[in-house]
């Protein structure tokens, strides 16, 4: 099929390339220049594993293109994925800024009758709001029909998957324009679930509020087993175990951050405030999450006392590993915190570093390595579980830090192999 995406982030860019991969022609249109220029070279703007490599085979290949015009970009095109931005505004609810203007220019470049369809997290409604905007401001005697096709990739393993997702989403209202968008899909070989546009709409946000709350769930009990002795991983692998409660999404740590769940979580709550519908459930969902952020601050405070003129090694700053996303990371709050109280931070991230520059608080020191971050540091703090930090020989914080003091926001390493390297060593619910 002939396809437009709109929007090159993580979700249209990922979306665009994989689109072209499974054998469909696709333009990518985005209103950042810089992003586009990158992407004609072959260059993705974001960190995402295997996502280069298919972008300069299917460039190659020409069955993708990038533009800043959406004239050319939407020529022919018998579908067009919409994958912009869909904020958090100030009260809470999803800020649809970028949808509106996708929708104006769709409406007034659109030369043919298409399906647009809605790969955007959006509030349940939105859909039928994206149609009515396009065809009441259409600009040629055509007609366009909605899809809604929410997408559940996660960042840092985005490409991989788009190719093994559990389901894919389709809902429309027009069984033609589901059939068409079934068919689209059907080469990724995945189960695809087909339902009413509400219904698809409905399911992103259920799903992003589901596993939320099953992590504030699980740093509850972690703040429990704190207090009572008890060691939160072995709480989570023995109610994992049963398969009625899963043992995916037990891990406790600092909190959840990222471009997707808080923001989904307060749009929801906004959702059901706008029905007259509180939602108790997710709000303390959210509430649990906020506290998380602070919890490992607190247990600095009770090993230290007084923080001021320390020095901290501040390792992992993304909001999870395997991606360069600085949004809603914990890193940022806690780094604001530890600048109010005084304390020098030498940080250290494997990609996200170029970002952080932009959101914490420009006093942070960047280094080069986990070597150089703990060098001279009074204690080391870990707060983003990548591969490198894990992997990083304990006997070095001991060699490097001014005390073998190890606070560690996402249990990375087992507790008695700290003890052996004679570490003190403060993690999340364990003794
Ligand atoms: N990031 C994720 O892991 C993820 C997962 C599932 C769903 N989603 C949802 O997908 C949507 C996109 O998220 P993202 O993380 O890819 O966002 P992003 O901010 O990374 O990318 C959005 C892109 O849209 C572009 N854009 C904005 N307005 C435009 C316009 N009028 N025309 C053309 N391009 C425009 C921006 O320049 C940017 O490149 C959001 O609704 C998000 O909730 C994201």
């Amino acid at each position: 099929m002939n396809i437009a995406v709109i929007g090159t982030g993580y979700v249209g860019l990922v979306t665009g390339v994989c689109l072209a991969e499974i054998g469909h022609q696709v333009t990518c249109i985005d209103i950042d220049e810089n992003k586009i220029e990158a992407l004609k070279n072959g260059k993705s703007p974001i960190y995402e594993n295997g996502l280069e490599e298919l972008l300069e085979k299917n460039i190659a290949k020409e069955t993708v293109r990038f533009t800043t015009d959406y004239e050319e970009g939407l020529e022919a095109k018998e579908a067009v994925y919409i994958g912009v931005g869909t904020p958090q505004a100030e009260d809470g609810s999803a800020d649809l800024t970028f949808i509106n203007a996708a929708c104006d220019s769709i409406a007034k470049h659109l030369k043919n009758d298409a399906i647009v369809v809605t790969k955007s997290t959006v509030p349940i409604g939105t859909n039928e709001h994206i149609k009515n905007r396009i065809t009441e401001n259409l600009t040629q005697n055509i007609s366009i029909e909605i899809v809604s096709n929410p997408e559940f990739l996660r960042q840092g393993s985005a490409v991989f998957d788009t190719f093994n997702g559990d389901r894919i989403v389709i809902g429309s209202d027009n069984e033609e324009a589901l059939k068409a968008i079934e068919d689209v899909n059907k080469p990724f070989n995945i189960p695809i679930v087909k339902t009413d546009l509400r219904s698809a709409e409905m399911i992103k946000y259920a799903a992003n509020a589901f596993l939320a709350t099953k992590i504030s769930f699980i740093n509850e009990i972690a703040n429990l087993c704190d207090r009572m002795g008890a060691n939160v991983e072995n709480v989570a692998e023995g109610i994992g175990m049963d398969k009625r409660i899963g043992n995916s999404f037990l891990n406790a740590g600092i909190g959840y951050g990222g471009s997707c769940f808080p923001k989904d979580t307060n749009a929801l709550v906004s959702i059901g405030r706008n029905v007259d519908y509180e939602m108790p459930i997710l709000q303390s969902v959210v509430e649990v999450n906020e506290q998380q952020k602070k919890v490992i601050i607190d247990k600095m405070l009770q090993r230290f006392g007084d923080l001021s003129g320390k020095t901290v090694a501040l390792l992992g700053l993304s909001f999870k590993p395997n991606t360069d996303d600085m949004r809603e990371a914990p890193s940022i709050p806690l780094s604001k915190d530890l600048v109010e109280r005084g304390v020098n931070i030498q940080a250290y991230d494997p990609v996200a570093m170029e970002n952080a520059k932009k959101v914490l608080p420009k006093d942070v020191a960047y280094m080069d390595s986990i070597d150089e971050a703990v060098k001279s540091a009074d204690f080391a703090v870990i707060l983003t579980d990548w591969k490198e930090i894990k992997e990083y020989p304990m006997e070095k914080y001991k060699q490097n830090l001014n005390q073998p003091v190890l606070f560690d926001g996402r249990n990375c390493f087992a507790l008695n192999k700290v003890k052996e390297a004679g570490l003190e060593y403060y993690s999340i619910g364990r003794p």
